[in-house]
């Protein structure tokens, strides 16, 4: 562990620590107490320095910790130890995973405290505050073409809505094709990269940002409606645990989809979607269709019926999708 995520660790509950206090107990200067508090702060963190008093942080949080997640992981039967990475800082977890797309092992897993150049859908930038969030991304390989896999994007969804319910959040839903919603607020969102021959194989990384606690200054910068954790829950929130809980779902779903595809997935899927029965407009850039939502089919596409009872299936994750006026 480095020396500035002990750091972290000693003031990670949010009161005031002296300097010198912290400097003895990691065996440093004042000044390199300084140095590395500095640096906390360039990658994000908001640390409030008081003379007389010391250093505190804006926000409680406790480190994202890569044994505590690969121990979580062995109880349920999963041995990641050689192939988790958890990085402090990394431009984009799924980029990095990309560009080492040949050599990774099937489950393989970035996660990262803070991600400055974060890729969302639609060429969008993902905001997130450092430290206080979940930003990962994980490796999956299947046997066909990118093509076949297109029902993996929502599968991934669905994994990583039910890791939310398994730690306890009530009320998250999906929204074609695999964002997660509370109370019409995004929650979580995935974006999902594929590398691979029309014939196959596929190599697929899975992007997930989840909202634990966003800071009032990075909120500014979202241009869409969201909720965090935090104000779900009321409580902090146990990172480590939601980590581990997002990765043995996402192993589940990979399982599953590897063998039978999205079909044994799509009662589950469905029974989440926010919009499932409900009028929908689909948009396009210029163009903008509407129609009723009556569900997904086995490939994953949304199965929308429009007044004149013309129904289409529409593939494009690339559509964006509002409920009708
Ligand atoms: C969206 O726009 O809804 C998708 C957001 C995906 C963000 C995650 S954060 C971890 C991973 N790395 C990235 O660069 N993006 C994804």
């Amino acid at each position: 562990m480095s020396t500035r995520i002990e750091l972290l660790k000693r003031i990670q509950d949010g009161r005031f620590h002296s300097g010198t206090e912290l400097g003895a107990q990691l065996r440093i200067s004042r000044a390199a107490v300084c140095k590395h508090v500095a640096t906390l702060c360039a990658a994000g963190l908001e640390i409030h320095r008081v003379s007389g008093r010391g250093y505190r942080l804006a926000t409680p949080v406790v480190p994202l910790d890569r044994a505590a997640i690969v121990t979580r992981l062995k109880a349920r039967g999963l041995d990641l130890d050689d192939r988790l990475e958890l990085l402090e800082s990394v431009d984009s977890t799924n980029r990095h995973l990309l560009a080492r797309a040949a050599e990774l092992p099937v489950g393989s897993v970035c996660l990262a405290e803070a991600q400055p150049a974060g890729r969302g859908r639609r060429g969008r930038a993902w905001v997130t505050t450092p430290y206080h969030n979940l930003i990962m991304s994980f490796a999956w390989r299947f046997a066909a073409g990118p093509a076949a896999v297109t029902g993996f994007s929502l599968a991934a969804g669905l994994a990583c809505a039910q890791a939310l319910e398994e730690y306890g959040v009530t009320g998250a839903g999906l929204k074609w094709p695999n964002d997660v919603l509370w109370r019409d607020r995004k929650l979580a969102g995935l974006l999902i990269e594929v590398q691979g021959e029309a014939a196959g194989p596929s190599f697929i990384v899975v992007g997930i940002g989840i909202n634990v606690c966003i800071a009032p200054r990075d909120a500014t910068r979202i241009d869409q409606p969201w909720v965090d954790l935090h104000t779900i829950l009321d409580a902090p929130v146990d990172r480590n645990r939601l980590a581990a809980l997002v990765i043995a779902r996402l192993h589940e779903v990979c399982r599953v989809f590897g063998e039978r595809g999205f079909a044994p997935l799509r009662a589950e899927w469905e029974r989440r979607h926010v919009y499932h029965g409900r009028v929908v407009r689909l948009i396009d850039g210029a163009r903008e269709q509407s129609g009723m939502v009556e569900g997904v089919d086995t490939d994953g596409a949304l199965v929308v019926c429009n007044r004149d009872g013309v129904r289409r299936a529409v593939h494009s994750g690339e559509i964006s999708l509002r409920a009708a006026p």
